[in-house]
């Protein structure tokens, strides 16, 4: 499966097995933390076997078996959400292709404890967490706004536009509101995002799935 197809098999899972990650899967998943680390400058960081991280109330209520995450941080400058959503979109759908599923969140965490089993930096901020396993079931697919409500193409929209808002409306959202505007003119494309809770967290997913669906060669950011 590539990055493409796992856009279109991921949904948010909240129950998963008890089936710990395999030594082999742990290794994949940190060899591309290391290359998101490094190409971006955010510091992102798998734990495995500890529930820790998520809030007691939603551990014993809507999950179950949550035991392995990955801490989205970096250091405290403007952009630093947009980044780890794209980052974290990477990771995400990489997990997917790997057969393991997901589950984003920015709300109901502990981030004391995210901090410290993830061993981050004190002087570091941190922006959620990303749950990941192998789920009980693959979820289902969100409700979803369409094309004319997030996008405006002046003229006729070509195809890898057209694609790219498809597999941008596919992404997760926080609280799925799908905020976002993917405006197109010629081979020129911009994207903004209303602002709200996780407004940049979503804007970097959003960029990561318009990216894949449109192909990065046809188009470029005005
Ligand atoms: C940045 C971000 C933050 C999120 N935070 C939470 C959260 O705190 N709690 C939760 O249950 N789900 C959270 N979610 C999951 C969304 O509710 C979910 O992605 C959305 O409803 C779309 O569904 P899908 O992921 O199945 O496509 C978050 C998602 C994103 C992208």
């Amino acid at each position: 499966m590539d990055i493409d197809q796992a856009i279109r098999e991921r949904h948010t899972v909240r129950i998963y097995k008890k089936t710990p990650l395999p030594a082999e899967i742990c290794k994949q998943l940190n060899e591309r933390i290391k290359a998101i680390n490094e190409g971006l400058d955010v510091f992102m960081s798998l734990v495995t076997n500890d529930y820790s991280a998520l809030s007691t109330a939603v551990r014993i209520t809507f999950s179950k078996n949550v035991n392995n995450y990955i801490v989205l941080s970096g250091k405290n400058e403007s952009d630093l959400e947009e980044k780890l959503g794209y980052g974290g979109a990477d990771i995400m759908l990489y997990a997917q292709t790997l057969g393991l599923n997901s589950w984003w969140v920015s709300g109901t965490y502990n981030k004391g404890n995210a901090r410290e089993k993830g061993g981050i930096p004190g002087s570091n901020l941190i922006k959620g967490i990303i749950i990941i396993g192998y789920g009980e079931n693959n979820g289902t697919p969100h409700k979803s706004k369409s094309t004319i409500d997030v996008s405006s193409y002046s003229g006729n929209p070509p195809f890898w536009f057209v694609r790219g808002v498809g597999t941008a409306l596919l992404a997760p959202t926080a609280m799925n509101r799908q905020a976002f505007l993917i405006k197109g003119s010629g081979d020129k494309v911009s994207i903004t995002y209303d602002k709200g809770p996780c407004s940049g967290l979503d804007l970097g997913i959003i960029k990561y799935h318009f990216e894949v669906g449109a192909g990065r060669e046809n188009f470029s950011y005005e």
